[in-house]
């Protein structure tokens, strides 16, 4: 269950520059290969010959070739030619509308003839001075909707992630849902609290004392189709919390694009963009690698849970107060692929 004609992130730039990719997309097998500097394809995995996959083949002068018989494949998914035959009557496959931007490689699993570029969300991060950005990729065996429901309900920092940027306070605040449009808006702020492991890291990265009593905030908004990105920070206490100065506070936005591979398993782009020290590369390197190991935590937890609705898909689960965002994040969900049935032309996207 995912909306079709829509943009999701497909992979990074670095995964097609070498050789193509091969990689399911809401249950559409597709090769990812790079035409030319400036130009990236998809077509469907499978050549037209015998049926191998075209990801194991390579680029030729912006063709793909197969790697098991030679078929030369042109990116709008019409064979271009075989060595020994003629291919005029060789059926077409499936491509697929992509687009690189903002540091990854975009594609539109749907109905091609609706894919505008223009939908695509704006990154202010990217390419710009004043932020920095890092992240990874994990594949999760997992509907993409848990993944949707663990970032829009934190509270289960306090247990997953004890060691990094869990708190008892977390349980203790109570946090606030809105719904405004397609957006869902979960957000949370902790007042006068010691700041866990990661944030005094993050303090004295930006030569701020960390042994001082702290105002902190998470932010997580919803968008469709799977979007979710956190407004995550400290400030000294007493400074205006997430309004504070910044020579007061370090903030981040914990971007995650949550890609469906089939309808039990994702690829779930993680990463974060800071405004702090942006030019600080090692910081950068630091902070991936404590986000990738506290989103490690996560998986675990989320398979087994999907193993555990895959036994027992009749079992009724219960919708808490903390579930608020995560229920109304699957409400929009719900509606863009309604509307998607009914016809109704593709929004646009918000980061
Ligand atoms: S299967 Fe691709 S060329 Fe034969
Ligand atoms: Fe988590």
């Amino acid at each position: 269950m995912f909306p079709k004609n829509t943009w999701y992130v497909a992979c990074t730039p670095d995964e097609i520059d070498v050789k193509p990719l091969g990689r399911t997309i809401c249950n559409e097998r597709i090769a990812f290969y790079r035409v030319a500097a400036n130009e990236v394809a998809a077509v469907e995995d499978f050549c037209p010959h015998r049926g191998a996959p075209l990801s194991l083949g390579y680029v030729s002068e912006g063709k793909l070739v197969c790697g098991y018989h030679g078929l030369e494949m042109g990116c709008n998914g019409k064979t271009v030619a075989m060595p020994g035959q003629r291919v005029g009557g060789f059926p077409a496959i499936k491509s697929y509308p992509v687009q690189e931007r903002y540091g990854f490689i975009w594609v539109w699993p749907g109905d091609a003839a609706l894919a505008d570029p223009a939908l695509i969300p704006h990154m202010a991060w990217y390419d710009n001075p004043e932020w920095a950005y890092g992240g990874g990729l994990y594949h999760v065996k997992a509907d993409y909707r848990l993944m949707v429901d663990n970032l829009m309900d934190l509270t289960h920092e306090t247990y997953v992630h004890s060691t990094s940027i869990g708190q008892k306070e977390i349980d203790e605040t109570p946090c606030k849902t809105v719904v405004e449009g397609d957006t869902v808006i979960t957000s949370r702020y902790m007042e006068n609290i010691m700041a866990p492991p990661f944030w005094k890291m993050a303090l004295r990265a930006n030569h701020l004392a960390d042994d001082v009593p702290v105002d902190r905030w998470q932010i997580c908004r919803f968008t469709p189709p799977s979007h979710v990105m956190i407004e995550v920070g400290v400030a000294h206490a007493g400074h205006g919390g997430y309004n504070a100065p910044k020579e007061h506070k370090v903030y981040s936005v914990v971007v995650d694009f949550i890609t469906p591979e089939t309808d039990t398993s994702m690829h779930y782009f993680w990463g974060m963009a800071r405004q702090f020290n942006p030019q600080d590369k090692a910081l950068t390197a630091q902070i991936r690698e404590g986000q990738g190991k506290i989103f490690a935590e996560d998986l675990e937890m989320l398979e087994r849970q999907q193993a555990n609705l895959l036994t027992w898909p009749q079992r009724g689960l219960l919708k808490l107060n903390i579930d608020a965002g995560g229920v109304q994040s699957r409400r929009v969900i719900d509606r863009v692929i309604a509307a998607e049935r009914e016809g109704a032309a593709p929004a646009a996207q918000t980061p």
